[in-house]
C-alpha cells in the first residue's frame, strides 16, 4: 500500500498460484469527462496478482506507453461511433513497449523487448507471447520510443492513411491538420518522403517550425488567424490531399480549399472528442468539386504492417523519417500525460517511461 493521494486502496490476496512480488499499480477510468479530460478523471490503483505462468505465456514489465488522442472519445458513456465506452474502473490500453522477465514461450527469453497493440495501463502483465511483435534485435540501436512513433502505431496509421488510404502522389498539394501530433509528425514525413509539396499546420510557433524542420514547405499556426485565409495564403492554387487529425473548423477550410476531385482522409477529429461531433456546413463542395473523403481505422489494415515496415525502416536508416516525441518519466504521470494530449502539451507521440 501507498501514501499517494490518487493511490486506491484495493485490499491484496496473496493466496496460491499467484507470484509473491512487489505492489504492481494500474491506471483506471475513474470518471466521466466533463469536456476535456482531466488527470483527476483516472486513479492510480494497485492491481491484482498476476497469475502463474501458463505454456506460451510470459511476464513482462512496461518499459514505455504511448498515449492516443482518441481514446479521450471512448472514456464517454457512449462514443462518437456509437458504441459504449469504457467502464468505469477499467484500464485503458493503448501500445507499450515491454520488456520480457520471465518466459514460457519458444518464442522469448528474458530481456527481449517486444510491442504490444493493446497494452493495459499496468506495469506489470501476463500475456500470451502471440499477442506481442518482438523487437529485432537489428533494430536495438534505435531508441525505444521509435517503435511506438515512426515504426509503431502512430507510423503505421500515417502510412496506411496517406500512402495506402490518400494514394499521396508527388504531384500532390497536401495539407495535414494536427501536424506535430504523433501521428501528424509521421504524416508530413511520408507525404514529403514521396515528393509531394506538404502543407501543415499546428497549436504554437515552436510546433510550426518542427514542421519545417520535418521537409513540410510550408506550416502555420492555427492560433493566427481563420483556417480557411491561412491554407489559401499557404496554398492559393487549392490543394489536392487533406490528411485531417482534427475535424470541425480545419475540414470546413479544407473543403473550401481542395480543388477539382480532390480527396480527404479522415484519420482523426480531436477537435470533436467529448461532444457530438457534427458534419461539416459546407458539406455541398463535395458534390461541386466532386470530392472524395475517405475514412479509415488502422486496425482494418493489419495486412499493410509488413509493407510499412520496409518503408518505415528505410527511411528511418536514409535519415529521412525522425522520431518525434515527448516522454514524461515515471508510472504515475500517466494521467497527466493523457490530458495533456488535449492542450497541445505533447510534441510528437506523448509517451510515458515506466
Ligand atoms: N483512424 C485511425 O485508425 C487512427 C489511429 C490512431 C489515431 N487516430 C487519430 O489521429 C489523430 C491524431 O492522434 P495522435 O495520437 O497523433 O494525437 P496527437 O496529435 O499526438 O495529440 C493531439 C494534438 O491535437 C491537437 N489538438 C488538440 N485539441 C485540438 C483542437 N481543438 N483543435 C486543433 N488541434 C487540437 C494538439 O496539438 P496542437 O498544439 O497542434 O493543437 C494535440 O497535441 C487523433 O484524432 C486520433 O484519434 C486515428
Amino acid at each position: 500500500m501507498t501514501d499517494d493521494p490518487l493511490m486506491e486502496k484495493v485490499e491484496q490476496s496473496m493466496g496460491s498460484g499467484v507470484n509473491d512480488q512487489a505492489v504492481i499499480r494500474e491506471v483506471r477510468v475513474a470518471r466521466r469527462p466533463q469536456g476535456t479530460v482531466r488527470p483527476e478523471d483516472f486513479v492510480l490503483a494497485e492491481a491484482a496478482p498476476l497469475p502463474q505462468l501458463s505454456d506460451g505465456q510470459v511476464r513482462v514489465a512496461l518499459r514505455r506507453l504511448g498515449m492516443n488522442a482518441g481514446m479521450a472519445d471512448g472514456m464517454r458513456e457512449r462514443t462518437n461511433s456509437g458504441r459504449p465506452g469504457m467502464a468505469l474502473g477499467a484500464v485503458p490500453r493503448s501500445d507499450a513497449v515491454l520488456e520480457v522477465l520471465e518466459s514460457r514461450s519458444d518464442a522469448f527469453a528474458p530481456g527481449d523487448l517486444a510491442v504490444r497493440s493493446w497494452s493495459p495501463w499496468r506495469e506489470m502483465d501476463v500475456v500470451d507471447a502471440d499477442e506481442l511483435r518482438r523487437v529485432p534485435a537489428e533494430r536495438a540501436d534505435l531508441p525505444l520510443e521509435s517503435h511506438l512513433t515512426v515504426l509503431g502505431h502512430v507510423g503505421f496509421t500515417a502510412w496506411v492513411g496517406m500512402v495506402r488510404v490518400g494514394e499521396v502522389r508527388e504531384t500532390d498539394t497536401v495539407y495535414v491538420s494536427g501536424a506535430a501530433g504523433g501521428v501528424g509528425s509521421c504524416a508530413v514525413q511520408f507525404a514529403a518522403a514521396h515528393g509531394a509539396r506538404v502543407i501543415a499546420s499546428a497549436g504554437s510557433p515552436q510546433k510550426v517550425a518542427l514542421l519545417q524542420e520535418l521537409g513540410a514547405d510550408a506550416a502555420v499556426d492555427y492560433h493566427d488567424g481563420p483556417t480557411v485565409e491561412l491554407l489559401r495564403a499557404m496554398a492559393p492554387d487549392g490543394i489536392d490531399l487533406f490528411f485531417d487529425n482534427v475535424g470541425g473548423d480545419q475540414l470546413e477550410a479544407a473543403l473550401d480549399t481542395l480543388r477539382l476531385r480532390g480527396r480527404a482522409v479522415l484519420c482523426g477529429a480531436v477537435s470533436q472528442y467529448g461532444r457530438e461531433g457534427t458534419g461539416p456546413r459546407n458539406y455541398l463542395r463535395m458534390i461541386y468539386q466532386e470530392l472524395t473523403l475517405y475514412g479509415f481505422t488502422v486496425t482494418e489494415h493489419e495486412d499493410l504492417r509488413p509493407a510499412f515496415e520496409r518503408e518505415a525502416i528505410r527511411l528511418v536508416r536514409d535519415g529521412r523519417l525522425i522520431s518525434i516525441h515527448t516522454v514524461l518519466n515515471g508510472f504515475d504521470r500517466i494521467p497527466e500525460a493523457f490530458s495533456a494530449l488535449q492542450t497541445g502539451g505533447n510534441r510528437g507521440r506523448m509517451i510515458v517511461a515506466a
